[in-house]
């Protein structure tokens, strides 16, 4: 990863003019065009109080109505060498850098803070992120606090483990290359991390944290010419099996959650202001777009790539599933498998998954949510089993004669039967070292993780003791598949 410092150009100076064009035009759409739209302190007092007749003033019950994209521009750079041919590119256009190099293998709070101490020593002009999710993640928290450096740790930290502030201040550019096919986190607003205090993971999500070339405001995410991920199949070559395998596990189950999260229009509570709806906001027709082509993708060519490091088809169509994902899932969200899967990596008992080389034990994201999936997919089934069927028929079932009330059923056959042909995968959290006595606190793990729990069909999120109940017995349902 590279901290950079940039001079002003005149393509910056262009794209700032064009953005302060677009802002000062009259907007077409009054609520994503114009920065001011929004501030009602403007309103005067007879514009508000016809507002308020308008408006009901308890907004928290009422289901949403309204759905935004917002996504990364993706340019394929052929022949990108990752790490070794940025620093050349740097070097031969004698931009100044520093590179970072302790990013940590799934981020702590810890390793963040520490990578954050080195941005603040240098306050680069730019960020250049090469590597996995956990550099990406890194560098997208380097970023932030570096720009919010009056902000405690825990301000912008997803509620109710942090304050969950939105992020109301332009960050510096941060482009990211990946060379893992998994997180899409080049097109996400999320960063990931284990707060081990709380022995769990959790985030960081805002919109504004999305790799950007310019400065971005908070009204942005239509802004012109935001090229961010640079996606280059040839960097992803060298990934071993192992993490082929995990990273496009976690393709898998975003496309999954995103396709059968609670549609948009179902989802507590109505933001007061379009500025604070979540990044995750639910299924949505546009995402669904995006989800069921990644899933579709990555049940042809996951088995393909982890199977033979020769197949680049294989690995160029799992980068492409694991972008399509992100852009899915970064709008739409994911769901259980990914709330359970954070107390499952936070409070692992010692296992270390074959094929990662790191000190110490490790359950590798795409693993942490898969194992749960086949357990996950049957509770879900009865929400929306034209949905689970769908997913189902992407993995070669016959539906035709499936009946409704077995469609959770039947995808959960289908996605354990996948990860055993899939190879080296724990059948269940049984084979992660976790029995009954820690089905406690992974439901303790589990519930403050909102953010994404409030998407999960047939999950009860108004009375936390049978939501418990329900968490206990889906655990133990993903002891073994
Ligand atoms: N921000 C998001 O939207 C988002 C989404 C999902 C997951 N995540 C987070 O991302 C992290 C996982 O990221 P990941 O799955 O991309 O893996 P990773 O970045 O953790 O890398 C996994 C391992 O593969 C190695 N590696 C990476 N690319 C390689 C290559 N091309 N060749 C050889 N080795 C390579 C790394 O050094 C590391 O040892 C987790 O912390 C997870 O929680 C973030
Ligand atoms: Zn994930």
């Amino acid at each position: 990863m590279a901290a950079i410092r940039v001079a002003p150009t005149r393509a910056t100076r262009a794209l700032n003019l064009l953005r302060a064009v677009q802002f000062t035009h009259p907007p077409t759409c009054p609520c994503h065009s114009n920065p001011g739209h929004h501030n009602h302190n403007n309103v005067t007092g007879a514009k508000q109080a016809k507002r308020a007749l308008a408006t009901p003033i308890d907004t928290s019950r009422q289901k949403e109505y309204a759905f935004q994209m917002a996504a990364s521009n993706i340019s394929t750079v052929a022949q990108l060498d990752a790490m070794k041919a940025c620093v050349e590119g740097l070097d031969r256009e004698g931009i100044a850098y520093e590179v970072y190099q302790k990013v940590r293998v799934e981020p702590k709070d810890t390793s963040i803070k520490e990578a954050i101490a080195f941005s603040k020593q240098h306050m680069p002009d730019a960020f250049l992120a090469v590597g996995g999710g956990s550099v990406i993640d890194t560098a997208k928290l380097m970023n932030l606090y570096t720009c919010c450096p009056e902000n405690d740790f825990l301000d912008f930290v997803n509620a109710p483990l942090g304050k969950g502030l939105p992020i109301s201040k332009p960050l510096l550019p941060l482009i990211a290359v990946p060379t893992t096919a998994g997180t899409g986190s080049e097109t996400t607003g999320t960063a990931i991390f284990d707060l081990v205090s709380k022995r769990a993971k959790t985030g960081i999500a805002h919109r504004n944290l999305k790799p950007t070339r310019q400065s971005s405001s908070i009204h942005t995410s239509a802004g012109a010419n935001r090229v961010v991920g640079i996606c280059d199949p040839l960097n992803t070559r060298s990934m071993p099996s192992a993490v082929h395998s995990s990273s496009g596990l976690d393709v898998l189950c975003h496309s999954l959650e995103s396709w059968t999260a609670i549609p948009y229009y179902e989802r507590t509570p109505r933001p007061t202001n379009p500025i604070l709806r979540p990044a995750y906001q639910g299924a949505n027709p546009i995402s669904d777009i995006f989800s069921l082509q990644s899933l579709r993708s990555t049940v042809k060519y996951l088995p393909r790539a982890v199977a033979d490091p020769d197949d680049h088809e294989a690995q160029s169509q799992m980068l492409l599933a694991a972008t399509l994902a992100g852009v899915g899932f970064g709008n739409a969200g994911v769901h259980l498998c990914h709330g359970l899967s954070y107390g499952i990596s936070g409070q692992n008992p010692g296992y270390r998954h074959k094929g990662y080389v790191v000190d110490t034990p490790i359950i590798p994201h795409g693993v942490s949510v898969a194992v749960t999936a086949p357990a996950v997919f049957k509770f879900t089934g009865a929400s929306n089993p034209e949905r689970h069927l769908a997913a189902a028929e992407c993995f070669g079932v016959d539906v035709s004669n499936v009946k409704k009330e077995s469609a959770g059923e039947v995808l959960s056959e289908a996605l354990a039967a996948f990860l055993v042909k899939l190879g080296d995968q724990p059948r269940g959290i049984k084979a992660l070292g976790f029995g009954k006595e820690h089905v406690e606190g992974l439901v303790e793990a589990t519930i403050p993780q909102a953010r994404v729990l409030m998407l999960a069909p047939s999950l009860e999120t108004e009375d936390v003791e049978v939501e418990r109940e329900q968490l206990r017995g889906l655990l133990m349902e993903a002891m073994e598949y």
